[in-house]
């Protein structure tokens, strides 16, 4: 059987498969049954500073009296982000015990504040590596790209500077250029990144002319976009890339590692075919290689990226060519 080891986090994994953070990602049961069906690693639930911001407001309305009282407030603020804390830590521990595979704790930040804090405490209870969930939706149009762009490089510096375990970045596409921001995240000591995150999305109800969430588990086109980076940017970042976004089939993971990927981050398949979707996924990945006579990872992975074959595909933007004659 082939040999699908890899390595991402700044670790050794037994397969390119992690189970993405997600809410099947915060319970102990679940985490098991994702390492039994053969995941390479998992990544709990992010905790999430603007959950512990809304948990903070919403406490503070139902305690208006008290509102006004910095004393308080800061006081609140700290036991609402002990007690979500402490949960976390306890959500570690417990699945250091029962799982064998790496524990990757996650933190999502908007900020870079005393979350840098909350790092050293993660290590200590140890997780084996920390992704980094950073985001930022640059809709302010008065603040600048490079402002926005430095809240990525400070979170991570800052991190990096409290925590010994490896550290990576899970990011958006919203950058105005990506490719640098990727390469130069690349190069100040993160272990990976991952493209793309998918955040919550607004949608319309037309018939009640409301906002409404759009669906939350991807479809199976949406990989197109981290795949397209993937084989970009894949020679070029100074540290390994994980996709994540609609890698639903093997299949889809299969096109991840050509195009360069070590790993892929998968949510949706779990949610939608339970965690035995994991074994699936490795064996059809172990049955391709067998067929094209690959033993590792290593001797396909990349094989399609822009640098191995300069394939002007990864950086085509117009239909032009291929549709002129394209019709229903
Ligand atoms: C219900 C749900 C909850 C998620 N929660 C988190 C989270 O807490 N932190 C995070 O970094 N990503 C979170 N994600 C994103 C997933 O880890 C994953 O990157 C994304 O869903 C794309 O992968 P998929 O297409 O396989 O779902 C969540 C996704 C879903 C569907």
């Amino acid at each position: 059987m082939a040999n699908l080891s890899t390595r991402f986090f700044g670790l050794d994994l037994k397969s390119p498969i992690i189970a993405g953070s997600s809410s099947l990602t915060a319970k102990v049961d679940q985490i098991e049954k994702i390492a039994n069906a053969g995941a390479g690693a998992v990544v709990l639930k992010s905790l999430f500073e603007e959950e512990i911001h809304l948990q903070f407001q919403a406490e503070m309305g139902a305690r208006r009296e008290l509102a006004a009282d910095p004393e308080y407030l800061d006081y609140f603020d700290y036991v609402i982000k002990e007690e979500s804390l402490k949960r976390y830590i306890q959500l570690i521990t417990d699945a250091k015990k029962k799982v064998n595979i790496p524990v990757i704790a996650s933190i999502s930040c908007s900020s870079s504040s005393e979350w840098i804090q909350f790092a050293r405490k993660i290590e200590e209870a140890g997780a084996d590596a920390l992704e980094l969930n950073l985001f930022i939706i640059p809709s302010n149009e008065s603040r600048s790209h490079a402002a926005n762009e430095n809240f990525y490089f400070d979170t991570v510096k800052k991190v990096m500077e409290v925590v010994n375990i490896p550290v990576t970045v899970k990011i958006s596409h919203y950058f105005s250029n990506l490719a640098k921001v990727v390469c130069e995240l690349s190069q100040i000591g993160v272990a990976g990144i991952t493209l793309f995150n998918r955040f919550y999305s607004p949608d319309i109800d037309i018939k009640t002319e409301e906002v409404v969430t759009a669906e939350i588990l991807s479809n199976g086109t949406e990989y197109v976009m981290p795949l397209r980076w993937t084989g970009i940017l894949s020679s070029k970042a100074a540290c390994p890339l994980a996709g994540t976004s609609g890698i639903l089939k093997a299949e889809t993971a299969i096109k991840f590692l050509l195009a360069g990927a070590n790993a892929v981050q998968i949510a949706t398949a779990i949610y939608s075919e339970g965690p035995e979707v994991i074994e699936k996924f490795n064996g059809e990945i172990s049955r391709w290689m067998d067929e094209k006579g690959y033993q590792t990872i290593d001797e396909f992975k990349g094989k399609l990226c822009l640098k191995t074959k300069q394939i002007d595909a990864w950086e085509r933007a117009q239909f032009m060519n291929y549709f002129g004659g394209f019709s229903y």
